[in-house]
């Protein structure tokens, strides 16, 4: 009888042939199997996905260790300097870097803060034990704002952060699956309780489907290609063999051009498991309608999806939604609702150099008028 989790049965399996994969400079992984050892590798692949099944529906909900560097903390604090009382929505808690910061700076503030991930929940928890009820945690996709606002009778807001993406600690640990540089099951959830993980859109979808992913996720060029390889694959079960399909499938000569072959094709997947471009526009629209006159809303992209989908919010939310021609008065009467801050776009170069993470950092925010859709 086979005992044992998909994760832990798949982990012993890769540790076992962890040793025919070497890591170049660059991060690219290849691998110095021979053919003996490449048919052996796809008969445990076959093997693997009909033993295994889904992944387990709960990951490690520890707490331990979560650490984040939080991005433009500065400028962030700057943003929210005039922030005096109410409650501030942190959408993004990951491991509490902002909330701390900003919790110590305004000391009369409430605190709510979200996050899909149960260990960076579990982790903020601890950190912010000592503020006691000043701080309200919760376990909950950003799209759910608006309920969660409800339940925890929150009737406004004095400000809210959205620090989109990954946190370190979800592409650091192994065993999340989020990384072509370390070899682990497919996985990519960030909340662990979700039952889609990557190892299904790997294995499950058309290569239309991937395709499409991979263009519209991550303006992957070579998306058509490496979908076909991908289904050529099946089934793939590990980040690694997922590069490595994905670098075979790649002209050599763009292989040697902007970064890891793979790297575009595990943000795509990434992506699409998590459904982060589909579920922010309303989520972001929910908390602009939340803001209390003066309150502000900061958000913090790293991919040019994300940028875009903050942009057009803000956009329409400036505009109420008015497309009268601009050279004559407004004839249908919707108001903005909010104006926008000019603020630093871009994290310092001294801080893009001491975290790379930083780099592609995008800060937009808007602050709430007293006029517009809800008042
Ligand atoms: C960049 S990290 C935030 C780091 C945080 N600002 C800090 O200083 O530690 C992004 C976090 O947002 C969470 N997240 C991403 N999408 C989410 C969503 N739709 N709903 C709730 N949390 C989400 C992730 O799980 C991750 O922990």
């Amino acid at each position: 009888m086979i005992r044992g989790t998909r994760n832990e049965l798949l982990h012993s399996t890769i540790t076992s042939r962890a040793s025919v994969f070497g890591s170049f400079p660059d991060g690219t992984v290849r691998s110095f199997n021979s053919a003996r050892c490449h048919r052996a590798h796809s008969e445990e692949k076959s093997r693997g996905l009909m033993l295994f099944g889904k992944l387990p529906r709960t990951g490690v909900v520890s707490g331990a260790m979560f650490n984040h560097e939080p991005v433009m903390l500065n400028e962030i604090l700057e943003v929210f300097s005039g922030l005096s009382t109410g409650t501030f929505l942190d959408a993004t808690l990951g491991g509490a870097g902002h909330a701390s910061a900003l919790l110590k700076a305004h000391p009369d503030i409430e605190f709510l803060g979200i996050d899909r991930d149960h260990e960076a929940v579990a982790f903020s928890k601890s950190k912010l034990s000592s503020l006691g009820e000043r701080v309200t945690l919760r376990h909950a996709r950003f799209d759910r704002v608006a309920e969660v606002l409800v339940q925890t009778g929150t009737h406004s807001l004095a400000g809210a952060l959205f620090d989109l993406g990954v946190s370190s600690p979800q592409l650091d640990q192994e065993q999340r699956g989020f990384s072509y540089r370390l070899d682990a099951p497919l996985d990519m959830r960030m909340d662990q309780s979700q039952s889609m993980s990557a190892l299904e859109v790997i294995n499950d979808s058309s290569i239309e489907h991937l395709e499409k992913i991979l263009r519209e996720n991550a303006d992957e060029r070579f998306a058509g290609r490496i979908a076909k390889a991908i289904v050529r694959a099946r089934p793939i079960n590990t980040t690694v063999e997922l590069a490595e399909v994905v670098i075979a499938a790649i002209p050599a000569a763009a292989r040697r051009r902007g970064g890891h072959p793979a790297k575009r094709t595990f943000q795509a997947i990434r992506i699409e498991v998590n459904q982060e471009l589909v579920i922010l526009p309303n989520a972001l629209t929910d908390v602009i309608k939340a803001l209390s006159p003066g309150a502000r809303l900061a958000v913090l992209s790293y991919h040019s999806g994300e940028d875009s989908i903050a942009k057009s919010v803000m956009r329409l939310a400036e505009t109420g939604g008015c497309t009268c021609p601009t050279n004559l008065p407004c004839v249908c009467g919707r108001q903005a609702l909010v104006r926008r801050v000019r603020t630093v776009k871009t994290p310092s170069v001294a801080e893009q150099t001491l975290n790379r993470r930083s780099t592609a950092a995008r800060l937009r925010v808007v602050e709430r008028l007293s006029t517009g859709w809800e008042s």
